[in-house]
């Protein structure tokens, strides 16, 4: 049988995903009280980190530990693949020694092709266009502080990258519609959009899109690989903030989420991550729980 990868939410159906996450917090309630599950006991994650990571990595070697198995972080300052190795070959000889492999990088495409030729599961632990595991965090948070996300308003304010097209694909997945807020030149892909239309308006002023929201998110106006534009975002998205004024017109209840690392006084206010509405350190937390319940799924075939 064919591995079953993790490169998009458009890898599982709706119904898989909504069994995944109530497994996730299923997870984590075992874990905070105590309770020993071995379910991956002797199985091996390979973990290549092309770019920086805090969260991802301490949650998925964690993760695998906690369930009795273990993690092998890769950088390509260490191993063949920094030196030109194929894709395509690394993917052979690496996924014939592990049972699963997760994969932080550059272009799409290059989990794509380590996907097509590895012959086991692999996760997507962030690209340049899509980062899906903050996204089953992020609804499995939504969920245990909100109950099911269904029908609601998410507004993205900020740029349309990474995270916001993980956003356009969960609209999709779990029926939501989520306004995205961002500056001329910094929309999200338009082939995306093309896509899901239905489920996504795209504005320019970010009050337009928080009103009534249900949830709030954004993330950093410069990610991974953009330092060089640092500047020049800091002044086109100098309107785009999320804090305790932009939280005043979404709903009364509206949630405040954010995939961190944060930048206080540029994306968030400083008095952001307290505001009553944040959840930010829950959705951290649940990486953890999340991406447990995916290695079993994935390694296991299993979502209970
Ligand atoms: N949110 C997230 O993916 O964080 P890291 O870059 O620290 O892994
Ligand atoms: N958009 C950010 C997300 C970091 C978790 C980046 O790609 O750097």
């Amino acid at each position: 049988m064919a591995a079953r990868h993790f490169l998009t939410l458009n890898d599982m159906s709706t119904g898989e995903l909504e069994q995944l996450l109530d497994h996730a917090s299923k997870l984590r309630n075992e874990w905070r009280q105590g309770k020993i599950r071995d379910s991956l006991k002797n199985r091996v994650l390979a973990m290549i980190f092309e770019k920086s990571s805090t969260r991802t990595r301490v949650s998925f070697e964690a993760g695998m530990t906690q369930l009795g198995g273990s993690a092998l972080f890769l950088s390509p300052r260490d191993t063949q693949l920094g030196r030109g190795e194929p894709i395509e070959d690394s993917a052979i000889v690496i996924s014939s020694m592990v049972d699963a492999v997760m994969i932080r990088t550059f272009a799409h495409d290059t989990v794509e092709r380590f996907a097509a030729a590895s012959r086991v599961p692999v996760i997507n632990a962030l690209t340049d266009d899509f980062h899906p595991c903050q996204l089953l965090a992020d609804m499995q948070t939504y969920r245990e502080h909100r109950g099911s996300i269904r029908g609601a308003t998410v507004a993205w304010i900020g740029d349309g990258n990474n995270m916001c097209h993980s956003y356009i694909n969960a609209a999709t997945r779990f029926d939501f519609h989520l306004n995205v807020a961002c500056p001329e030149g910094y929309e999200p892909s338009e082939a995306l959009m093309n896509e899901h239309g239905d489920r996504v308006t795209i504005v320019r002023d970010p009050a337009e899109a928080a009103k009534g929201a249900n949830l709030l998110v954004t993330d950093v106006w410069a990610s991974m690989g953009q330092e060089d534009e640092q500047k020049a975002r800091e002044k086109a998205f100098r309107d785009y903030q999320i804090n305790p004024g932009l939280m005043a017109v979404a709903d009364k209840d509206a949630l405040f989420m954010h995939c961190l690392p944060a930048h206080r006084g540029e994306e968030i206010s400083v008095d952001m991550m307290e505001h009553p509405g944040s959840v930010v350190w829950d959705e951290a937390e649940n990486r953890l729980h999340a991406q447990k319940a995916l290695l079993e799924f994935l390694i296991l075939n299993r979502l209970d």
